[in-house]
């Protein structure tokens, strides 16, 4: 049994590092996970990767299967989930290449399949979701960064849209006059059908650009893999310091 799962975001389509193991062709009832289940090993642990957006990086925001992708994992054994997402940053001290801990979220997404509990149910359920992060993975995450000098934002609202187009300046302002400091189109669902599944999940963003309007340079999908390249190396050495700790 795996007790970690790692879900690769943009950028993170495969962990590098990760000796495989095997691979695991997963059914779900909510259908097909976004890849087979990657099981190996990373920093002397067994765990289970799933790029999110499939492998080759070709299933967009919108369309992934966030509730078959969650429950894969959970009935191969994980219990704990370290998320890659990549982000715009809103606030001026989200710069390009920074790491994020976000601890909030509010959520813009539309019609995405968001929950287990909708239909042959014993009675209505209302998950509690005030922290929608795990306090203890991220406080982990938070000293093995301090530990280790990795350079990492504490704290951040991510804002989650619905994609796959980026965000006009006008919604960013709306956004930010929210208060959240990050935006990404990948973070919701996700979260809250973890918390549905009991899993501890975490998330560990990389700013790939400023969010629209908060630049003169155009946001091009160039400049979110470079930025992003910046940004993994640094994700990668947390995860590595953090996988022996969990
Ligand atoms: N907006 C939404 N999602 C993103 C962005 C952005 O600017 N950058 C990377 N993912």
């Amino acid at each position: 049994m795996t007790a970690l799962g790692i879900i690769g975001g943009s950028g993170l389509a495969a962990l590098s590092g990760l000796r495989v193991l095997r691979r695991l062709v997963q059914q779900s009832p909510w259908g097909e996970p976004s890849a087979p289940l990657v099981v190996g090993e990373f920093a002397g642990v067994e765990v289970m990767f799933l790029p999110r957006h499939g492998q080759p990086h070709a299933i967009p925001p919108h369309r992934v299967n966030y509730r078959a992708n969650l429950w894969a994992l959970r009935e191969n054994g994980v219990r704990r989930i370290i998320a890659f997402n990549a982000v715009g940053g809103i606030s001026a001290d989200m710069r390009p290449g920074d790491l994020v801990l976000p601890d909030q979220i509010i959520d813009y997404t539309w019609a995405r399949p968001h929950t287990y509990f909708e239909s042959d149910l014993d009675r209505v359920t209302h998950v509690d979701f005030t922290e929608p992060y795990s306090r203890e993975l991220r406080a982990l995450l938070l000293a093995i960064a301090a530990d280790r000098n990795i350079q990492v934002h504490t704290r951040g609202t991510y804002g989650a849209t619905q994609g796959p187009r980026l965000e006009s300046a006008a919604e960013i302002a709306r956004l930010e006059r929210d208060g959240c400091h990050v935006v990404g189109m990948t973070g919701m669902p996700e979260a809250a059908l973890a918390r549905e599944l009991e899993l501890d999940y975490a998330s560990i963003c990389v700013v790939a650009n400023r969010a629209a309007g908060k630049s003169p340079e155009p946001i091009t999908m160039d400049l979110i893999q470079k930025n992003l390249e910046q940004g993994i190396g640094r994700a990668l050495q947390l995860l590595q310091a953090a996988i022996p700790r969990l």
